[in-house]
């Protein structure tokens, strides 16, 4: 397979959004293999797409989520963390079937990849069906089994967490890649912690958690331990191994210069955090000291959608407006963060990028809508005034997995159809046993 992009804007996302115009793109099977100036081709092409007018950039990377709780959209609202889990979302987790996670992912990469999403790091369990739910979508993630070091599924996520990694790890053509999943400080102890540190040596995939994420989780981590989520995590040893923390909301001088010094990642959740009151993440400084930042939207049940283009904007507006300074974080920062910063943040290194030899990911974005012109700055207008519905194309791995908002891999209605009728009962159940 082999496509030519023909005349079109191009945005790369080298170390900054860099804009050729009047570019050619060429794809070969699965990967760039031509990013310049228009040529004028002699040889064939099985697929030629015409970029006039159009706007080709990386596809989004979705730092952190939970594919599967799409099922529980707008179902526990306007509630603080701790009791949105333990009294909403998890009562209802521990009903949800195989089927249920299997159509909630497919609910997920439905919404992703029509917003222009190729690839998503995912924590959550029944992961054979979320991996399964991927490899037929077509698109890039990074998965783990979220582990909770108490109660009856301690050892057995361990050992589920094995068996995935070693299933699924670099499965689906390499689309797919794994991670151990520890949830976080607050539910998984040191000792369970070191146990997953055990499995991590033997399988060398990275770590993926949760911190910092509520001022409670820190003044129980403290109480408890006399030491920050973030220093609990490097007395444990867990900093020691790749790390890709999400929220990172509620952290000292001293927890950030711990990440710089242990390169630790981090994914920022603006959207979830704002939405569960959790806070706002010291953005700007992490950046200042060089942190390797991500961006993602959480899952939908606390955002409550999965589009990265609002997360962008969100995380552009609201360092500006929380520090009183238009330039704390510029349409740029905001989408690198999206893309190339944030597959570097998943541990990815071939993605991310428009570049000869990455992988062909991509989305295209029709400019001739009257929020787009004129086009002073392209980069200003996806991050503050572009929408999901203006994007035309999304390819992934040079495979179109969505054009002109119709699904190629995925059967949209029968996803919405099972989608809904699960969620439903999976309610109706919860609240008859109350
Ligand atoms: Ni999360």
């Amino acid at each position: 397979m082999r496509t030519l992009i023909r005349q079109t804007t191009v945005i790369t996302s080298h170390t900054e959004p860099e804009i050729l115009e009047d570019a050619d793109v060429v794809i070969d099977g699965q990967v760039f293999t031509y990013v310049g100036p228009r040529q004028d081709w002699q040889e064939d092409f099985s697929q030629i797409i015409d970029g006039r007018g159009k706007v080709v950039a990386p596809g989004f990377v979705n730092a952190h989520g939970h594919a599967a709780m799409s099922l529980l959209r707008s179902y526990a609202d306007d509630v603080p963390l701790m009791y949105w889990l333990e009294k909403r979302i998890w009562p209802i987790e521990a009903r949800l079937k195989r089927e249920d996670v299997y159509w909630g992912t497919k609910l997920a990469l439905a919404e992703m990849i029509k917003g222009g999403t190729t690839t998503f790091a995912d924590m959550y369990f029944f992961m054979d069906q979320v991996a399964e739910a991927v490899e037929e979508a077509g698109m890039r993630a990074v998965l783990c089994r979220g582990l909770v070091g108490v109660g009856d599924e301690a050892e057995s996520g361990l050992e589920e967490s094995r068996l995935f990694v070693e299933r699924w790890q670099g499965r689906a053509e390499g689309r797919i890649t794994t991670m151990l999943g520890p949830h976080a400080p607050y539910t998984c102890p040191p000792p369970y912690l070191k146990k997953v540190l055990a499995l991590q040596e033997e399988l060398q995939v990275p770590l993926h958690i949760h911190l910092a994420e509520t001022a409670d989780e820190v003044e129980q981590i403290r109480r408890e331990y006399q030491l920050t989520p973030t220093q609990l995590l490097r007395e444990t040893g867990v900093l020691e191994r790749p790390v890709l923390a999400a929220h990172c909301v509620h952290l000292t001088e001293e927890d950030m210069d711990i990440l710089k010094a242990y390169d630790v990642h981090v994914a920022h959740n603006p959207g979830s955090n704002l939405k569960l009151g959790s806070g706002v993440a010291p953005l700007p400084d992490l950046l200042a000291r060089g942190i390797t930042v991500g961006l993602g939207t959480d899952g939908a049940a606390s955002n409550n959608n999965l589009d990265m283009m609002e997360e962008m904007r969100l995380a552009a507006l609201l360092h500006k407006g929380v520090r009183q300074d238009p330039t704390a974080i510029t349409a740029a920062d905001a989408f690198m963060l999206a893309t190339r910063e944030s597959a570097k943040a998943v541990f990815l290194e071939q993605a991310g990028m428009i570049s000869e030899g990455m992988k062909a990911d991509l989305i295209m974005v029709d400019l001739q809508r009257p929020h787009l012109v004129p086009r002073h700055n392209i980069i200003a207008h996806l991050v503050y005034a572009a929408q999901p519905s203006d994007i035309t194309l999304v390819m992934v791995d040079g495979r179109v997995l969505c054009e002109h908002g119709r699904l190629t891999t995925l059967d949209e209605d029968e996803i919405l159809y099972q989608a809904e009728q699960r969620a439903l009962l999976l309610v109706n159940e919860e609240e008859g046993q109350i």
